[in-house]
């Protein structure tokens, strides 16, 4: 068994694991307790470790089923579940990962019938700026967020599901100059938009969270439409209030796991070459059913 010692953030979100070697295997006991801290804390960092993508595939496989994109150009050969993320370019000025992931608070795959259930994401390369790493991921508490609506509130909310879509997701991304996704008719084919729960019961503890994003989110079904847009606006800015907020700072070697059905994220783009910033990352797919597709 390793010996861990967990250290939890400040707030209702995010815990550093200290003493755990992912790049050996990992037994019953330490997977349960790094498991106990995910699911109290939503948000959780392994630091110090030293890993290939295999380890990370490996580790990943631990809490869930690996999803592996096909015609990910970014997928890694000898890894196909874990891609690149990076800023770097190579000696043709082509891109070696996605430059620019997740610049909107999302949580992973909520334009999905079956959303993401955990992402891993692995600091090889973190640009630094006097001393400083830049490139902060921000996460937020979506239980938390929940816990503290007001009871009136939280029953306006009750049984209403609302709708999620790539391709507005794609629009916005590029509004806050994120790389450009041409949303063909293959592309509205192969992702229609689907409805959303608005409180999401988790599907391990059983915990209600907020499920709604600004960066997946379009309207709520059965409101107006400026109703809709005032409840979500209502809704976004409750989410990202610092109170639910965790900002990781990245080490190289940190190793973070969020769990996509309790909390939300957004990345910061505050860094540029010659800065490199080069990452790592995977993720299981989710089992639950939670979303539906449009009629
Ligand atoms: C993501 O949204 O998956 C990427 C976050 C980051 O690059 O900081």
């Amino acid at each position: 068994m390793m010996s861990l010692t967990i250290n939890f953030a400040q707030g209702p979100i995010g815990a550093e694991i200290l003493g755990a070697d992912l790049s050996r295997a990992v037994d019953a006991q330490t997977l349960a307790s790094i498991r106990g801290a995910l699911d109290e804390r939503g948000v959780i960092v392994l630091r110090t470790q030293n890993l290939q993508p295999v380890h990370i595939a490996r580790f990943a496989e631990h809490f869930g089923r690996p999803l592996v994109h096909a015609h990910n150009k970014f997928a890694l050969p000898n890894a196909p579940a874990v891609s690149v993320i990076s800023n770097i370019v190579d000696e043709q000025g082509r891109n070696v990962g996605v430059p620019d992931a997740g610049l909107v608070w999302h949580t992973d795959g909520s334009y999905l019938v079956h959303p993401d259930m955990y992402a891993f994401l692995y600091g090889i390369e973190i640009p630094m700026q006097d001393g400083e790493p830049l490139g902060t991921t921000y996460y937020s508490s979506a239980t938390a967020a929940y816990d503290a609506l007001p009871e009136i509130l939280r029953k306006r909310l009750d049984g209403l599901r609302a709708v999620h879509s790539f391709a507005y997701h794609a629009a916005n991304r590029a509004a806050r100059g994120g790389t450009k996704i041409e949303i063909t008719e293959e592309l509205r084919r192969k992702h229609p938009d689907v409805s959303q729960p608005v409180v999401r019961v988790h599907p391990r503890t059983g915990r209600k969270a907020l499920y709604v994003t600004e960066g997946h989110t379009t309207h709520i079904l059965g409101m107006d439409r400026a109703e809709s847009d005032a409840l979500l606006k209502q809704l976004f800015a409750h989410l990202c209030e610092p109170r639910f907020v965790y900002g990781h700072r990245w080490q190289v070697g940190d190793l973070l796991v969020w769990d996509n059905a309790s909390t939300q994220h957004r990345a910061t783009c505050d860094y540029a070459l010659p800065q490199r910033r080069l990452m790592h990352r995977t993720a299981t797919a989710g089992e639950d059913a939670v979303g539906m597709a449009l009629a």
